[in-house]
């Protein structure tokens, strides 16, 4: 069956599933872990059970079907898993909740081998590749009552029109391609999620364009390495009809940006060594494009990049991150580190803290190196030990908490463009938003700005949020 062929056939299995849960007020939770890939995942899930008549609760232990949309980039989500599932064996035996478990941990064998054996009460295994299956696998489980393990181990093709039942409003998360083809030597995830493999730019722009239509404001768009979009059908000359003369991602920004009623334009993640002119061009000259850019570091010394498989120097890096901010004006960046890779040296892990210090990130976000198996890194010789990782962890995330303190004083004063994104989590009475670089920002005001762009002027920094007024224009 082709991808069109295979939708239109779990659009059958949807209805079955409905027919049978019609009237019986059935219901479902979905526990998300890992990165923004997956919660889009999980909105995709959302809306093949609620098409198949299941009402979302957030609370796993009433749910009639428990899914875990599974990371494995670190180690600590697997003990997350197994602790959920250890909860959930009494209930299960009590009501008979049907369990689920996809995502990228299901695409490795020791996992579900594991799961297999320590946990068999649950219901079903699906993997990365096998998403769009959901309606046929559950209908199997309730009609069979047979246990299902539906994963494959393949490059995985790309899958339109799944139904989808978005978190917000307002913001909304639009994949662009799958995959990744880089293989640095820490990560998994080219072996949990496939080859590279682009979306059409045709189903990309009608999906914005309908977002639009809804009231949409914000889209952030993503993938692996969102600067390798479309590579192969160019380097290749892969036959490939274009659509608005998109081939590339700078060209699908450009295409984007002309999109009415969208406001904000994110990204995550590029690499930096795709980030070709033409990508800074159109950050440049789109003006919907947020001039925050996610530009991954992993480690600044050279010699570790090299082993991590990065394929750039310290100094390219860097000689990037001027270019991006001489032609780009209000340009901020944030980005991912690892620390306690094998083989960091004390002079390695300083040369990390170099680049944090002469680049000024607006935010960081920090790992510890976590071996995975499978991948070259866990093979490698002088694996740092932990109290040396987190020494050094703490180490950079006081510069971090520095650098941030400082330049949230440096917006004090300044006026922002925010889009008002609802009532303060923490205070009712307040209303938060976020500027152009994603910093949160608490404001007296009505609940009829919510959803507008405003101007404001920062009275006050927190820390972890600033307090602002709004100005007229
Ligand atoms: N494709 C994206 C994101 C990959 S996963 C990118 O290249 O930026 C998100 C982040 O998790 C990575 O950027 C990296 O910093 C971190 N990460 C990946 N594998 C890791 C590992 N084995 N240990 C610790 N952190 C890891
Ligand atoms: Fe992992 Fe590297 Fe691919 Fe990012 S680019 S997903 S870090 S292999
Ligand atoms: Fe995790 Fe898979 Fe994303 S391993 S970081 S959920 S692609």
């Amino acid at each position: 069956m082709n991808p069109k062929q295979e939708i239109e056939n779990q659009k059958q299995f949807i209805q079955k599933v409905k027919e049978i849960n019609q009237g019986k007020n059935k219901t479902y939770a979905i526990f998300t872990m890992g990165c923004q890939l997956n919660e889009n995942d999980s909105e995709k899930m959302s809306g093949m059970l609620e098409e198949m008549g299941y009402d979302k609760v957030e609370d796993l232990k009433e749910a009639d079907v428990v899914v875990f949309n599974t990371c494995c980039v670190r180690e600590n989500a697997e003990d997350k898993l197994f602790g959920k599932l250890g909860e959930l064996k009494k209930i299960k035996e009590e009501k008979g909740t049907i369990i689920a478990i996809g995502g990228c941990m299901m695409q490795e064998k020791h996992i579900t081998d594991k799961i297999k054996e320590s946990y068999p009460f649950v219901d079903l295994l699906f993997g990365t590749h096998t998403l769009h299956k959901i309606p046929q696998d559950l209908y199997e489980v309730i009609v069979q009552k047979q246990k299902q393990e539906d994963i494959m181990d393949i490059d995985g093709k790309v899958y339109e029109g799944l139904p989808i039942k978005r978190e917000s409003e307002l913001k909304a998360s639009v994949t662009i391609m799958n995959g990744c083809n880089n293989f640095c030597s820490y990560c998994i995830v080219p072996y949990v999620r496939g080859r590279e493999r682009s979306r059409h730019p045709k189903d990309i722009i009608q999906e914005v364009e309908a977002l639009a239509k809804k009231g949409y404001k914000e889209i952030t768009l993503l993938g692996q390495n969102v600067n390798s979009y479309l590579r192969e059908e160019r380097e290749k000359h892969i036959p490939f009809e274009t659509y608005q003369n998109v081939n590339s991602f700078a060209t699908l920004l450009r295409a984007i940006n002309k999109i009415d009623g969208i406001e904000r334009i994110r990204f995550v993640s590029p690499h930096p060594k795709d980030f070709t002119e033409d990508v800074i061009e159109a950050i440049r000259e789109c003006d919907k494009v947020c001039k925050l850019i996610h530009l991954p570091l992993q480690a600044g010394s050279t010699s570790v990049l090299k082993q991590m498989n990065r394929k750039y120097t310290k100094e390219q890096y860097l000689e990037l991150v001027e270019k991006m901010k001489a032609t780009i004006p209000h340009l901020t960046l944030s980005t991912d580190i690892i620390v306690g890779f094998p083989g960091e040296t004390e002079e390695d892990f300083e040369e990390t803290l170099d680049v944090v210090k002469k680049v000024g990130y607006e935010q960081v976000y920090m790992f510890i190196y976590s071996r995975r198996v499978g991948t070259p890194g866990d093979k490698m010789e002088h694996q740092i030990p932990e109290e040396i990782k987190h020494e050094r962890f703490n180490r950079l995330k006081e510069l971090v908490e520095r650098n941030i303190y400082e330049t949230n004083e440096t917006y004090i004063g300044t006026k922002q463009r925010i889009l008002v994104e609802g009532k303060s989590k923490t205070n009712a009475q307040m209303l938060t938003g976020r500027t152009d670089s994603n910093k949160v920002v608490v404001l007296e005001g009505n609940d009829e700005w919510i959803g507008q762009m405003l101007t404001v002027e920062i009275t006050s920094q927190h820390m972890w949020y600033l307090k602002g007024e709004k100005v007229e224009k």
